[in-house]
């Protein structure tokens, strides 16, 4: 661990001290071990990154170039995704396990190889492989190119802020207990902040994450929502936060006393010390708006002034209801595109593609289930299915038989999306192999995201890998092609790459797709993905080699 510790702060120190005004390569070592950990009273071991709980920081400059060499040491298949990371050409870097690679096994090493072009501000990262990110998972923070600012006022301090989720159990465990019954797999025993639950639960001394401000400065504040299904909010006791970026994307700035954040996505908040000198609680607990059950308790972590006594208690701040619909649907009217000269929102105008998808929850018979049935998902009734062998190495090699390009542009049949769920349980159909949809390079597409009550209506949010894209409108209710377009926002619409699909309602979303490779879509909510709530584009290559996916690593690893 300290041998570790002391290895990240020389690479970082080199990265740092070795960066002129162009571009540097930075280079981290991640070992995957098994360490044995202790929260809320139980010790486990649970899988890590170099033995830290949340993982390492990645620093790195716009522009840079990262060498992050992955070694496995644990007894689990692994792959690490970066989580926004556009990997232009690039999708062997990318990470989701069976779609652009084979994972790394036990005493394999592989190398991911990446340039971070064109993006600056939060992101994240995360093992991509079942539910192993409960604990494999940590923050990137890609700062602006030398010489170039924020287009906010200057923060004086800034820090990360991870939300996750604790089980008690093993995590890999508990999946598989809810496979073998065919129900939601139980539902976590603590939150997080920064992997510290905090005093409202047991054996809190060494498990609250402490942040010490100075009266009348201004700090950045990285949140991160790395729980597995949960949406939270989060909020400060006593302090306003100013929003000014999401998912790596500037906003237009608006004040706030709460932040919605779903799982995937990232906010960065302008937070001014300036209320009297005390302790105050900073909180994290979900929003749920479905009648699906929750872990509804609170995390919460501590913000304190310089000089102050910890005997002092903190208050909590006042959080929007479990179930405040109206308090999210606000929230997310308000975030908008800062859409500036430097920083454009290039929305596309015109749409070469129009694609309509319907999320649906279900229960599927299940004979060896304890059960007699199981709960599933799909789009457009299709539930994805995992290949054994990864999609890009079988798109960039030619393999017939991995995959077919026939997913549907819209539902087999209209109905009701959501209406009362007389509907419920529409023949899911599940192929032997996964069905993917072709895009041809460089054309713009509008993707419909649209809830059904099948089952339940719930809120979904939805991650494309490879790409932003503009969400330009969102609604309750079934997605009206005549009337709701006229509605979009076209102008400053939020760009990001996990939008919150609205319970029983829909989102619209708009990219070009200029990134070729294999691309990940899928719900970040774990359960759901696991239900098969997920699918991938197909991009083609560009006009020439320059526009065409790059040829694999030679490290990638072999299935
Ligand atoms: Cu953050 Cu495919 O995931």
């Amino acid at each position: 661990m300290f041998h570790w510790t002391i290895r990240l702060f020389l690479v970082c120190l080199v990265g740092y001290v070795s960066t002129p005004a162009t571009a540097a390569v930075k280079k981290y070592q991640f070992d995957i071990q098994v360490k044995n950990i202790s929260r809320l009273c139980h010790e486990k071991p649970i899988v890590t990154v170099n033995g830290m709980f949340p993982g390492p920081t990645i620093y790195v400059r716009e522009g840079d170039r990262l060498l992050i060499n992955v070694t496995n040491f644990a007894q689990y298949n692994m792959s690490i995704h970066w989580h926004g990371l556009k990997q232009y050409r690039n999708g062997w870097a990318d990470g989701p396990a069976y779609v652009t690679q084979c994972p790394v096994q036990t005493g394999q090493s592989y190398t991911y190889d990446f340039n971070v072009t064109g993006q600056r501000g939060t992101l994240w990262w995360h093992a991509h492989i079942s539910w192993l990110r409960a604990t494999v998972y940590g923050a990137i923070v890609i700062m602006p190119k030398q010489g170039t600012s924020y287009p906010f006022p200057q923060p004086d301090f800034e820090f990360n802020l991870l939300l996750g989720e604790w089980w008690n159990d093993d995590v890999e465990t508990v999946v598989k207990q809810g496979n073998k019954l065919g129900l939601p797999p139980k539902t976590s025993d603590a939150h997080t902040i920064n992997g510290k639950p905090g005093p409202l639960f047991p054996c809190p001394e060494k498990h609250t994450y402490a942040v010490e401000v100075e009266q009348g400065k201004t700090y950045l504040l990285r949140i991160i929502n790395a729980a597995l299904n949960d949406e939270l909010f989060f909020a400060v006791a006593g302090h306003n936060m100013t929003v000014v970026e999401i998912d790596a994307i500037y906003t237009k700035p608006f004040s706030t006393n709460a932040v919605l954040i779903a799982p995937g996505q990232t906010t960065n908040v302008l937070l001014r010390a300036n209320q009297a000198p005390g302790r105050y609680f900073m909180a994290a607990r979900p929003f749920m708006d479905a009648p699906i059950s929750v872990d509804n308790k609170t995390a919460t972590a501590i913000l304190q002034y310089k000089g102050i006594q910890n005997t002092v208690i903190p208050s909590l701040p006042q959080l929007p209801a479990l179930n405040d619909s109206a308090f999210a649907l606000n929230y997310n009217a308000k975030l908008r595109s800062l859409n500036s000269p430097i920083f454009p929102a290039n929305v596309p105008l015109k749409v070469d593609r129009h694609l309509f998808y319907t999320i649906g929850l279900g229960v599927n018979p299940c004979p060896t289930c304890q059960n007699g049935t199981q709960l599933t998902a799909s789009l457009n009734n299709i539930t994805f299915v995992m290949p054994q062998t990864a999609l890009l190495q079988a798109h960039y090699f030619n393999l017939k038989g991995v995959f077919t390009t026939d997913f549907p542009d819209r539902p087999p049949m209209p109905f009701n999306y959501t209406g009362a769920p007389l509907t419920a349980n529409l023949q899911t159909t599940q192929s032997n192999r996964p069905r993917l949809s072709k895009i041809a390079f460089n054309s713009t597409v509008e993707l419909v995201l649209q809830d059904t009550n099948l089952l339940s209506v719930e809120s979904h949010p939805f991650h494309l890998h490879g790409y932003n894209f503009f969400v330009v409108g969102s609604g309750i209710g079934n997605f009206d092609p005549k009337n709701d377009p006229a509605k979009f926002n076209l102008v400053d619409p939020p760009e990001r790459n996990t939008v919150g699909v609205p319970t029983g309602g829909w989102t619209a979303i708009r990219f070009r797709a200029d990134n070729p490779g294999v691309w990940f879509m899928h719900c970040h909510l774990e359960v759901h993905t696991g239900w098969g709530l997920k699918t991938a584009f197909v991009v083609e290559d560009g006009p020439d080699a320059d526009h065409s996916v790059l040829p694999p690593p030679k490290d990638l690893p072999p299935c």
